[in-house]
């Protein structure tokens, strides 16, 4: 019996088999179930050896059940971990990785080269007071130097800004008998204007302002130079040309030496060698007085980036429009 119980327990294969014999084999109506109720009926001497005999014969079964039982598990563990391994020779899914617009990027590299002088970063609203964005920059109402910058107004006396400009105005106030005034401001400034391949309604500027005494034009033209230099390439010239805004005095345009040549990069370099990057001045002292500062005392100069057009110079792109499109076509490349 026990031979043909082992014999049978050899071939199981599974679970539910195994249970089956083994209340076959050791259940209520197995065999050896009926040998003990036999043993009763024997003589008494011989009741303790078969009694032996046949426990002996069932512990042998009940261990090879345990044992095939162990292999089934074993085999069930390794059948479930094969189901589950990983191919890792399939190639992997590939997420797109994003990054930071062109303008953004621009802005940045501004921001580095002027925390770099040990400049600080200052931002302002974006819907102004006329006293701030015009007035107090040496532009009273009805001023013709107003017609520059077509606004937006929202009321009377709050506008979107024009420029970067008013932050200067916040700064000078809040700094005023305090501090000496190095900072830049960048952000967006708004214009009435119809979007075309050079223009928009909406763009960026980053302001930079220095307010100290003795502060002269060459500490202006040197932070140019620089800042020209850092953006464009260490092999640039700079020149200024004298120009006109009512809150400096004197003003003037910045041109950077440029690679007279055709195709992408250098094609909006003038046949002169020279293109123009920005708009800067020593701070006009109606400015200074305005905001409290004597001008006998304190001097200043200010500059003007327009962002769009330094990273269409630098990389470029002939179109403003491509830059708010969102194309990632467009996005992409840089
Ligand atoms: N605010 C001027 C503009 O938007 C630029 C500028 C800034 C010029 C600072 C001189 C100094 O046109």
């Amino acid at each position: 019996l026990v031979k043909k119980a082992i014999e049978e327990l050899n071939h199981t294969k599974d679970m539910n088999e195994l249970m089956l014999l083994k209340s076959k084999f050791l259940g209520k109506k197995s065999e050896f179930n009926q040998f003990m109720q036999e043993i009763k009926n024997l003589p008494n001497e011989e009741k303790p050896k078969v009694g032996q005999m046949v426990n002996l014969a069932k512990n042998e079964i009940s261990q090879k059940i345990n044992e095939v039982k162990r292999q089934i598990e074993e085999e069930q563990i390794l059948n479930q971990l094969k189901k589950e391994t990983i191919d890792i020779s399939l190639p992997g899914k590939k997420f797109p990785l994003g990054k930071k617009h062109v303008i953004t990027q621009t802005i940045e590299e501004i921001e580095d080269i002027f925390i770099g002088l040990g400049y600080e970063i200052k931002e302002g609203p974006e819907q102004e007071q006329d006293l701030y964005n015009f007035e107090m920059l040496n532009l009273p109402k009805d001023h013709p130097a107003r017609d520059m910058q077509d606004s937006l107004y929202i009321s009377e006396d709050t506008l979107l800004r024009t420029h970067t400009s008013p932050v200067q105005v916040r700064t000078l106030l809040e700094y005023v008998g305090k501090k000496p005034v190095k900072i830049i401001a960048p952000g967006r400034v708004y214009r009435k204007d119809d979007d075309d391949q050079t223009h928009s309604h909406q763009f960026h500027q980053v302001e930079a302002l220095v307010v100290d005494k003795k502060t002269s034009l060459s500490d202006l033209k040197g932070t140019l130079l620089i800042a020209a230099q850092k953006l464009f390439g260490s092999e640039r010239q700079i020149r200024l040309r004298p120009s006109y805004f009512p809150f400096t005095e004197p003003s003037v345009e910045v041109d950077v030496s440029c690679y007279v040549c055709s195709g992408k990069g250098c094609s909006m370099c003038k046949e002169t060698g020279w293109i123009e990057i920005l708009g800067a001045g020593m701070v006009n002292n109606n400015v200074l007085k305005a905001a409290g500062y004597d001008p006998d005392l304190y001097q200043g100069f200010a500059i003007g980036f327009g962002v769009e057009r330094i990273a269409m110079l630098k990389l470029g792109i002939d179109d403003i429009r491509n830059l708010y499109t969102n194309d990632l076509r467009f996005n992409s490349q840089f």
